[in-house]
């Protein structure tokens, strides 16, 4: 038997070599404007062309694994909006790095190593999708006008053309997922994987399932989840609570009644202050203003601590992740942009990403194009006039997870935007047997959240004090809760 241990070694030896060669090395990232040191594992980043003729390209960015490349899962990444850059996540949420804010205003962050990336585990891929979204773009303007339907085909093409770049990585298992409007975007994009592998289409994508946080799902579902929310968080009054729930029959999500709307707008008037990300955290306006606001807080200590990132550098106080104001929720159609709205995103600040990723060194160093084609990387966009067009996406759901696609539906339990109240409710009436009835979870001895595990591997799960953004605001949570739900133990 030992005669064949040298053959083994041998022929591991030659894959690793493989697996080298292939990445594209025009790709590969050599060094990165703020961060100095050697990086944990190789990165690399670039566009793919998704249609030549019209010159519309997707820029990604590839963290390997830290752990063992050859067999960890490879994981696409998306933020929503629809117009939300994916380096949100890569900045702010699961990357592979903490950023520390510059000394002079858009003055270059200081990058140093975030020990709960979530390439400790897989490796990972930040896609900027649609294109005008981020870095991605296109040379005819007229592809910025899209829809679900569109840039899930899109995100395939892309899908089926990085595989065919890293042929290393066709028999890692491969899962999909993101946050708030991805919530649309992966069980499209899972549909469209589904699809071509049933028709045979090449590269066969090793494709497992999928994780959404905080997503949005179904207009009913998640129009009606805010009023039971609000209840149950304290933000409105048991009075209140009683009327609007008479008037409106329990139905708030575009309820014709003119009292139910009125109750419904005075509803909306009490929770108009609060930061919709995360209702125990300060709305960011200035830094100045901000300190203040949170000194003259109401909230309890506890409660504070509670809502508090876990990020060791002052990063910023809010993001968003999804575009459309409380008062206008998504609806089949076109979706409204703030900026549209003659208002600019609330209670958010996306400062250091933004020094970052519109200095020159720093394209060059990522192979991102310069300002002068892609103008400069915004975190939301206003460019992209984006149509919702594929309605519920409970049906995706249904025949995902009934062919055997393993689903993790997470929510950070404070969050006003998709508010965990419409996606317990959403996940619960798929009506699929409890096969892990409802329980804490745990993580360093505590209660870290709820999960609930369903038939056909559904499982719906709350992270404690968390808003909006999960890895942001709990990052050794999620590293925790996404490592289990990879390797297939118990969350
Ligand atoms: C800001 O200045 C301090 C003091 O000189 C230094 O330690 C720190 O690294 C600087 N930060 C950045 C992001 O350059
Ligand atoms: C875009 O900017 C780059 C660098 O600033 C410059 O080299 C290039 O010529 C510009 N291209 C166009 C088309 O203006
Ligand atoms: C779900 O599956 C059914 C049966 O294969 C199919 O007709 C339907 O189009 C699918 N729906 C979606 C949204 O993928
Ligand atoms: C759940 O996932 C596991 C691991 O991928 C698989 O073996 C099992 O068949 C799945 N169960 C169902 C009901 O789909």
């Amino acid at each position: 038997m030992a005669f064949f241990a040298p053959l083994c070694f041998v022929v591991f030896f030659v894959t690793a070599l493989a697996s080298i060669s292939a990445a594209p090395q025009s790709h590969f990232i050599s060094q990165l404007p703020g961060f100095s040191g050697s990086l944990p594992s190789n990165h690399y980043s670039g566009y793919i062309t998704v249609d030549e003729e019209h010159g519309r390209n997707l820029f990604y960015y590839l963290v390997i694994s830290e752990g063992n490349p050859a067999v960890d899962p490879v994981v696409l990444w998306m933020n929503g909006g629809p117009g939300c850059s994916s380096f949100d996540g890569f900045v702010y949420e699961n990357g592979p790095f903490n950023f520390e804010a510059g000394n002079t205003s858009g003055g270059l962050p200081k990058l140093h190593l975030n020990p709960y990336s979530w390439s400790k585990v897989s490796s990972i891929i930040y896609l900027d999708s649609p294109a005008g979204t981020g870095l991605s773009y296109s040379l005819d303007h007229s592809d910025y006008t899209t829809g679900d339907i569109k840039t899930a085909a899109d995100s395939h093409k892309f899908l089926l053309k990085w595989f065919e770049l890293y042929p290393e990585f066709t028999d890692n298992p491969f899962y999909i997922s993101g946050e708030s409007y991805a919530g649309v975007y992966i069980p499209t994009l899972a549909a469209e994987v589904v699809k071509g592998i049933t028709e045979g289409v090449k590269p066969v994508i090793n494709f497992k399932g999928y994780l959404i946080g905080n997503g949005f799902t179904d207009m009913k579902y998640d129009g009606n989840s805010f009023v039971p929310f609000a209840h149950g968080m304290g933000l409105i009054s048991e009075d209140m609570y009683e009327e609007v729930h008479t008037v409106c029959a329990g139905s708030y999500y575009m309820n014709a009644n003119e009292a139910c709307q009125g109750k419904i707008a005075e509803v909306r008037l009490e929770l108009k202050d609060l930061n919709k990300y995360h209702i125990l955290e300060p709305c960011f306006h200035s830094p100045e203003q901000q300190e203040a606001e949170f000194v003259e807080s109401q909230l309890p200590p506890s409660f504070r601590k509670l809502g508090e990132t876990e990020r060791p550098l002052r990063v910023r106080k809010r993001m968003f992740g999804r575009a459309w104001p409380l008062n206008l929720m998504v609806q089949q159609g076109r979706v409204p942009t703030w900026p549209e709205l003659g208002r600019s995103l609330p209670c958010t600040s996306d400062e250091i990403a933004s020094s970052w990723l519109n200095n020159q060194a720093v394209r060059s160093a990522i192979h991102a194009e310069t300002i002068n084609i892609t103008g400069p990387w915004e975190l939301y966009t206003a460019k992209i006039d984006f149509t919702h067009d594929t309605g519920s996406m409970l049906e995706y759901h249904k025949n995902l997870t009934t062919q055997g696609y393993r689903a993790l539906i997470y929510s950070g339990d404070h969050d006003l935007c998709i508010p965990f109240t419409g996606t317990e409710a959403w996940t619960r009436e798929l009506g699929y047997k409890t096969i892990d009835k409802w329980r804490p979870w745990f993580f360093n001895d505590q209660v870290a959240g709820y999960v609930r595990g369903y038939d056909h591997n559904l499982t719906f799960m709350t992270v404690k004090g968390s808003g909006h953004a999960v890895p942001e605001y709990k990052p050794k949570e999620a590293l925790a809760f996404y490592r289990r739900w990879l390797s297939g133990t118990t969350i």
